[in-house]
Parts: C-alpha cells; structure tokens; sequence
C-alpha cells in the first residue's frame, strides 16, 4: 500500500446521506455511503429526527468499512474533517460529535467543513481537475449560489436563489406530480417522456440585469399548468420537461453573463442537480458556444458525498487550520464567511 504522510478522514451527514472517505496526499483512497432514502420514501421528505438517529447508526461501522476497504489502520490517520454546517441541526451534531471524539481519543486535529465548499471543490478529486480561478454554480436541495472561486478558501457570492433553491424546486415540483421523493432523479425521469412544445414556462428574473435567481414560480407554474389540464402521464412527463428545460436554460442564462462579467472563461458546476443530465447538455452547448469550459464532479460526487468533505478537510488542515476542543456546529453559515485569512 502506498503511504500517505497526511490522511483525513472525512464524514458527512448534514441531511440525509451518511458519507464517510478516506483522502489522503496521494489521493482519494476510498469511500462509502450509505442513503437514507428508503427510510424517509413513505413520509415524502426528509424526517429530520429519524436522519439523525440513523447516522448515528451507521457512522461507525461506515467508517470501519472505509478503513478496511482502503486497508488502512487508525493510527495512520492524521486528521478528521466533518460537514458543520449548513444543514438539519440533529444530523451536523451526529457527525460532529463523532467525528470531535474519535480526533480526542487519537490525538489528531479535526476541522469542520462547510458542505457547499465540499460540493464546489468535488470537481477537484477528478483526473482532470479546474484550475482557479474560475466560476463556480452550486445548485443543490437547499443553496443556488454563483460564486467567484479565486483559491481554495477564497470566495466571492455573485448571485443566489432569493426563494427556492433549484433542487427544492425540483423536489416540490415532483412532489406536486405524485412523482415520489427524491423529487430530482423522479422529474428527470419523467422528463424524458415528455415533449418540449406542449408547456412553455417562464425563465425567471432572466429579462433584468444581475446574477439572482428565483424559482419559486416555476413550482406555481407547474401547479396552474397541473390543475388546467387532466393529469395524465403524457401531461405530467410534457410538464416535467417543461420545468426542466426551464430551470436548465434560466441557469445556462446566468452562468453565461457571470462568466461574462468576471472574465473568466472556466465553469464548475456541484450540487445534487449537476447530475442532471438536460442541465449538463444545456451548459455544455451555452460552453461551446462562449469557449468556457466545464467540469463537473462523477456521478455520485454531484450529491452529498465523504469525499468531498474529506478534501475540503485536507486542504483546510494543511492551511494550519483546526478546531478548539468545544463542539460547534451551524445549521446557517455564509460561505461567504468562509475564506481564510492571508496571514494563514
Ligand atoms: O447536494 P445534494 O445531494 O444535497 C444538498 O446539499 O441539498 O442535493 C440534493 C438535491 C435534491 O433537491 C435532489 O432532488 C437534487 O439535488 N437532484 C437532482 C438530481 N439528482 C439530485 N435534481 C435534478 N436532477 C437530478 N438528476
Ligand atoms: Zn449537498
């Protein structure tokens, strides 16, 4: 096995994934990942006490698997990173907690992490990574930011969601549907059915100058359009696409003018919506058409993910951060607040 001289444990649990990774200065080493999906399927959303209870049933034998899938032993690890915040208040004190004893019991730092630096740094742990500076678009269940990404730990918020986020408006949109939960996955499906021509839905707050977004009304949209028509699976598939196409262009809109207005001429995309297939082809063309390049995290580093955190943690650690032995954890959190200080 290769030796690592730093290796971070990250965990994750601010909603309703349990992730665990191992990352260390050669690499990602391994991860896993258990989803609470199937749990929270027969209430039709996350339940957040029944989120908390089952990470912190499965965060250790989660993180024992990690160890003996990547063949490490624990006094190889150098540091702990967990998510502290933004996310459901229960789950973040789960993995906090877990993670603040195992770093007190093995006299390692830990660091916590905020989720959205996870998500936007995902890309990074691909073959070919971004180089900075460059625009980053989160669209996740509860952020749609654009942000300016200088360096790790060194962002600018251009725009955000006033209302909605996208992914929200994804699972509410489903949600009005009968499509089930998780709403994202569920509407792209059944999208794809659906024919372009039928519904033509507004791209909100496109038509004035600035980078924010709204998408509350696309949900209402959805609903009028649902209520004037027989809802049949022609009709619900031809309204999913319709919505889709209309969160997918209003963010190809907005990418385009933020990287128009800062100069730049690289995108990166993170959040459980960058899976989205419609979305990623509509960046695509709205890249080539502008010479930007795009990257987006694998598959299954678009939603919530160990490994993320576990880098974000990596990078944080060795700019010589690290926690105080108090517990802390912040269901709200600016990322904005985030960057770290030259002097460090
Ligand atoms: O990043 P994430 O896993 O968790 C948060 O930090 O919120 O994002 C979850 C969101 C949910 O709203 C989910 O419906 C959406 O991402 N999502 C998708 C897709 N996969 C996940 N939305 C559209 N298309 C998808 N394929
Ligand atoms: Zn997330």
């Amino acid at each position: 096995m290769i030796k690592h001289t730093h290796l971070v444990l990250g965990i994750e649990t601010s909603c309703d994934e349990t992730g665990v990774a191992l990352y260390g200065d050669k690499g990602l080493i391994t991860d896993a990942l258990y989803s609470q999906v199937k749990m929270h399927e027969e209430y039709g959303g996350v339940v957040p006490e029944l989120a908390s209870r089952d990470h912190v049933r499965k965060l250790i034998p989660l993180i024992s698997q990690c160890l003996a899938n990547g063949g490490i032993s624990r006094s190889d690890i150098t540091g702990i990173a967990y998510t502290a915040g933004p996310g459901l208040v229960g789950a973040l004190f789960a993995g906090t907690s877990v993670a603040r004893s195992l770093a007190y019991a093995w006299g390692i730092p830990s660091v916590g992490v905020h989720h959205m630096e996870g998500h936007l740094l995902a890309p990074m742990l691909e073959s070919t990574p971004p180089n900075f500076p460059f625009v980053a678009l989160l669209v996740s269940g509860g952020h749609t930011q654009l942000i300016k990404v200088t360096q790790v730990g060194a962002y600018e918020l251009l725009g955000e969601s006033l209302d909605d986020a996208a992914g929200e408006a994804f699972d509410k949109t489903a949600k009005l549907l009968n499509l089930g939960y998780p709403g994202g996955p569920a509407l792209a499906a059944c999208a794809k059915e659906g024919h372009s021509d039928r519904f033509t839905f507004p791209r909100p707050m496109t038509n004035r100058p600035g980078l924010d977004f709204s998408f509350s009304g696309l949900k209402t949209f959805a609903l009028t359009t649902s209520q004037q028509n027989e809802l049949d699976n022609q009709t619900r598939a031809d309204i999913a696409r319709a919505f889709e196409e209309a969160v997918a262009d209003t963010l190809a809109i907005k990418c385009k003018r933020a990287l128009t207005q800062t100069g730049l001429s690289t995108l990166v995309v993170a959040g459980g919506v960058s899976a989205n297939k419609h979305l990623r082809a509509t960046l695509n063309q709205m890249g080539s058409d502008i010479g930007a390049d795009i990257f987006y995290p694998r598959h299954d580093f678009c939603t919530d993910n160990g490994a993320m955190i576990a880098y974000a943690g990596y990078q944080r650690l060795m700019a010589g951060e690290h926690d105080e032995l108090n517990i802390k954890v912040r269901p709200r959190w600016p990322l904005a607040e985030l960057n770290i200080p030259e002097s460090i």
